[in-house]
């Protein structure tokens, strides 16, 4: 399988596209961090599957589009699973949101998938196959106080997503939104809750797997990942 992964190098990007690896697929890998994707492809020689990388910021649309070009020539123009995870976040009550985040988070959250989908959706509705999983959150399924601009971004997702599986269907493409409570990542790092009690990266893995192996008629809804005994 030839995948395409970003947020790459940290937290469940980094989890998801070591365990693909790990399976033998291919997978072409990005974020910002060209440090940590350098140690990355050091780890992946002794790994199954074929590592490609390319560090680049999501915020700006040309330095997306030049993810593009860049993966879909070295996955031989061939995608089965994108996984739009890259995502930030900002909290905060509305009055003292600036309009710098508002466009930073709608750029990396938002605008990335969606042109990263844009891409791909036809590619795999010409092979007739292919999986496009959005990292969204509970945040995109409710909404709290301080949590304006995080969750605009991640009920919008659900909404591109929504709009993928109807247009990929009749092709036999399909796209699910994840909805994940706490995962123990660096973003979280300051939360109220212990890293134990955390959902583990490796869990949106599994979940991305057996995506993977259903039948290809059946293709579930948003999945809601949630915490045991809460959010
Ligand atoms: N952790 C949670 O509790 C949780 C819960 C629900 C949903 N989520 C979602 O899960 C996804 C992954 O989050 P995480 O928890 O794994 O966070 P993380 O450890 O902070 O990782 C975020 C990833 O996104 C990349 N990224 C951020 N800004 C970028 C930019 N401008 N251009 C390119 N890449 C960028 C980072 O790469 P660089 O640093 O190299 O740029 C990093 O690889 C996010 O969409 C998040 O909203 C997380």
């Amino acid at each position: 399988m030839n995948a395409l992964v970003t947020g790459a190098t940290s937290g469940i990007g980094l989890s998801v596209a070591q365990g693909l690896l790990a399976l033998g697929h291919n997978v072409f890998a990005t974020g910002r961090n060209s440090g940590r994707l350098g140690q990355f492809r050091e780890e992946a020689k002794g790994m199954a599957g074929t590592l490609h990388t390319l560090a680049c910021d999501l915020e700006r649309p040309e330095e997306v589009e030049r993810l593009i070009k860049a993966s879909t020539d070295a996955l031989s123009h061939k995608i089965d699973l994108l996984v739009n995870n890259a995502g930030i976040a900002t909290f905060g009550e509305i009055e003292e949101t600036t309009l710098e985040e508002f466009e930073r988070l709608m750029a990396v959250n938002l605008r990335a998938p969606f042109l990263l989908s844009r891409a791909t959706l036809p590619i795999m509705k010409k092979q007739g196959d292919g999986l496009i999983v959005n990292i969204s959150s509970v945040a995109g399924l409710e909404a709290w106080a301080g949590s304006s601009l995080y969750s605009m971004t991640k009920f919008a997702l659900r909404g591109l997503t929504g709009s993928l599986l109807a247009e990929g269907a009749p092709s036999g493409v399909k796209a699910v939104a994840i909805c994940p409570g706490y995962v123990a990542t660096p973003l979280v790092s300051g939360a109220p809750v212990p890293e134990s009690e955390m959902i583990q990266p490796e869990d949106i893995l599994k979940t991305i797997l057996y995506l993977r192996d259903l039948s290809p008629a059946a293709v579930p809804g948003d999945i809601v990942l949630k915490r045991l005994g809460g959010l």
